[in-house]
């Protein structure tokens, strides 16, 4: 695991961009169109913008990306502005000239949630490895929706929201806890290991917990985000305030220091 303390969130965002634009070229050099990984939340937000600044000023190319989103609301109508679908659509996928038809998520609008989760692991299986995965941390350490308790090998289904997490998330629902949903369908666990790389990135004081827990405390179904520590290709990029309850911090500093001319991300 790489794990990235960068000054400032902005660093971040383009540590991170640099990340997936590398998996973008690296998909191509295998001759395979590349998918995409997203998620959504504050998070990825620099990301993305850094994203499309690299589309608009520096022909940075998605044409024939497919992008696959993490986890979706059950219950949100299609079209609403927080169902991720729209959130995506809205922070990165038009703006990067996606075609609507290559972005995919689990389908929460439906009138059954419950078979949702294996037809989104049929699509994903259809689609072909998903080249890197971007991934943020709850503050409870859940990584999607897989709340603490979930199996490290679960495939996507529906899940139950904490109320912590809900709470979290109020800030997207205009402060009111109770016009965010309760059920989610989310990629297991299992189903995130599946892709080749996985991106983790997290700021601010509030990450500092769930980051630690989840890089250097036992692999455990407690912190789902720990389940990162079974996959052999992961990169957390973190801010110094994100990253300040890790005991290897000066550890990695040092490895980023003297990472070799050509090791890339
Ligand atoms: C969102 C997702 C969640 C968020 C996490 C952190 O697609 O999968 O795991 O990444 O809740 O959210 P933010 O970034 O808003 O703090």
């Amino acid at each position: 695991m790489e794990v990235v303390l960068l000054p400032t969130p902005e660093n971040c965002g383009r540590v991170v961009a640099d990340a997936l634009q590398a998996a973008l070229a690296r998909a191509r050099d295998r001759g395979t169109p590349p998918v995409l990984g997203l998620a959504t939340g504050s998070s990825p937000l620099l990301a993305y913008r850094e994203l499309v600044r690299r589309h608009t000023e520096e022909e940075l190319s998605f044409a024939d990306v497919t992008a696959v989103l993490l986890d979706e609301y059950v219950g949100l109508p299609v079209g609403h502005p927080e169902s991720y679908r729209e959130v995506i659509r809205r922070e990165l996928t038009d703006a990067v000239g996606i075609d609507p038809a290559q972005v995919h998520g689990p389908d929460g609008a439906g009138p059954d949630p419950l078979a949702a989760g294996p037809a989104y692991e049929e699509l994903l299986r259809a689609a072909g490895p998903v080249a890197v995965q971007l991934l943020g941390i709850g503050t409870n350490g859940h990584v999607g929706f897989n709340e603490p308790g979930s199996s490290l090998a679960s495939r996507t289904r529906v899940k139950t929201l904490t109320e912590q997490t809900r709470a979290d998330n109020a800030r997207f629902f205009g402060g009111d806890v109770d016009a965010v949903p309760r059920h989610v369908i989310t990629q297991g666990l299992g189903t995130i290991l599946g892709a080749q790389h996985l991106v983790l990135v997290a700021t601010g004081e509030g990450k500092a917990a769930p980051v630690a827990a989840a890089v250097e405390g036992p692999v455990t179904a407690s912190v789902p985000g720990s389940v990162l520590q079974l996959h052999p290709r992961v990169t957390v990029v973190v801010d110094e305030a994100a990253g300040s309850r890790l005991a290897l911090a000066d550890h990695h500093r040092y490895v980023l220091e003297h990472k070799l001319a050509d090791q890339g991300w």
